[in-house]
C-alpha cells in the first residue's frame, strides 16, 4: 500500500513549508557540479508541488533562495537565478493549467531586475487562480521578515499615533510577508541538517517539525506523503494536556 493510502483525508495538514536541502551533496557524491544538484533539486520541487495538490494542501511554501544565501560564490547565485527563470518559463503553461497560485516571500528588491520581472509577472497572471497556493521564500529571511514589519508599524505610528496595548498578534502578523497565509502546520526539512536557518520562525511556533536524511533532489512524492503520514501520528496539544485533547474528539 502507498503511504498514500494511509493518510487521513479529514487531516490533511492545510500548509506545508519545505526547507529544500542538500542539492550540492547531492552533486558532490556524484562527481557533478553544485549547479547539476539545484537543477535535480527543481524537479523534485516540482514533484513536490504535485503530491501536495493530490492530496489536497492548500498552501506549500518552499525555500528556495535565502538572505544568507546571497553569500554564496557569484557563479552560483548567478546559476540559481537562471535555474529560477527558466523553471518559471518552463512551468508556467501547466501551473495554469492546474489553477496553481504562485506568490512570492522575501525581499524581492535585492533581486535583479530582469528575475523580479519575470518572477512578478506569473505571480500576476496566476492570481486569480483557486487552487494550491505555491509560495516560494526568495531571498528570504526570518529576522528581516520581522525586523521590517516592526518598521511598518512604527511609520504607522509616527503618522497617526494609535494605541500601542491594541496590538496584537494578528494585527502583527499582518506585516509580515505570509500576510493572508495560515502558519504552515507542518515544517519539512531534508538533508539531514537540524536547523532552521532564518525561515518563517514567526509563523513556526507551532508547526509539527520532521526532519529526513534524505537529499532534496532525491525526495519524492513517497517521501512528501511520508511526511504528511508522520504528521498525523503527532498529538497537536498547543500547551493542553493530552486528556483534555482527548476529550475535544
Ligand atoms: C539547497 O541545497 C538549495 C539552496 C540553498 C539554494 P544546498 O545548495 O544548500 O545543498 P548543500 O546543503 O550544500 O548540500
Ligand atoms: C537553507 O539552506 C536555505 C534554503 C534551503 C534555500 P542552506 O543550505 O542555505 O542552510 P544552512 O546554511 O546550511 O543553514
Ligand atoms: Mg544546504
Amino acid at each position: 500500500m502507498s503511504t498514500k493510502e494511509k493518510l487521513d483525508t479529514k487531516r490533511i495538514p492545510q500548509h506545508v513549508a519545505v526547507i529544500m536541502d542538500g542539492n550540492g551533496r547531492w552533486a558532490a557524491l556524484r562527481g557533478k557540479d553544485r549547479l547539476e544538484g539545484h537543477s535535480q533539486g527543481a524537479k523534485a520541487a516540482r514533484t513536490v508541488v504535485e503530491a501536495a495538490a493530490e492530496i489536497g494542501v492548500k498552501y506549500i511554501t518552499l525555500y528556495a533562495f535565502s538572505m544568507e544565501n546571497w553569500n554564496r560564490p557569484k557563479d552560483e547565485v548567478a546559476g540559481l537565478m537562471a535555474l529560477l527563470m527558466r523553471s518559471i518559463a518552463s512551468q508556467f503553461e501547466d501551473l495554469i493549467k492546474n489553477n496553481i497560485r504562485l506568490r512570492i516571500i522575501g525581499d524581492t528588491s535585492m533581486l535583479p531586475d530582469e528575475v523580479f520581472s519575470h518572477v512578478n509577472d506569473a505571480v500576476l497572471k496566476s492570481q486569480k487562480n483557486t487552487g494550491l497556493t505555491v509560495v516560494i521564500a526568495l531571498s528570504y529571511g526570518s529576522r528581516s521578515e520581522i525586523l521590517n514589519a516592526t518598521k511598518q508599524l512604527l511609520r504607522k505610528y509616527e503618522e497617526q499615533p494609535f494605541d500601542i496595548d491594541s496590538i496584537t498578534e494578528e494585527d502583527f502578523s499582518n506585516y509580515l510577508y505570509t500576510k493572508d497565509i495560515p502558519d504552515p502546520e507542518l515544517l519539512v526539512r531534508t538533508s539531514g541538517e537540524l536547523r532552521i536557518s532564518n525561515f518563517l520562525l514567526w509563523q513556526i511556533s507551532y508547526s509539527e517539525l520532521y526532519f529526513t536524511d534524505v537529499l532534496w533532489p532525491d525526495f519524492g512524492k513517497e517521501d512528501f506523503f511520508e511526511a504528511v503520514y508522520q504528521y498525523q501520528q503527532r498529538e497537536r496539544r498547543f500547551g493542553k494536556t493530552s486528556q483534555q485533547i482527548a476529550s475535544l474528539k
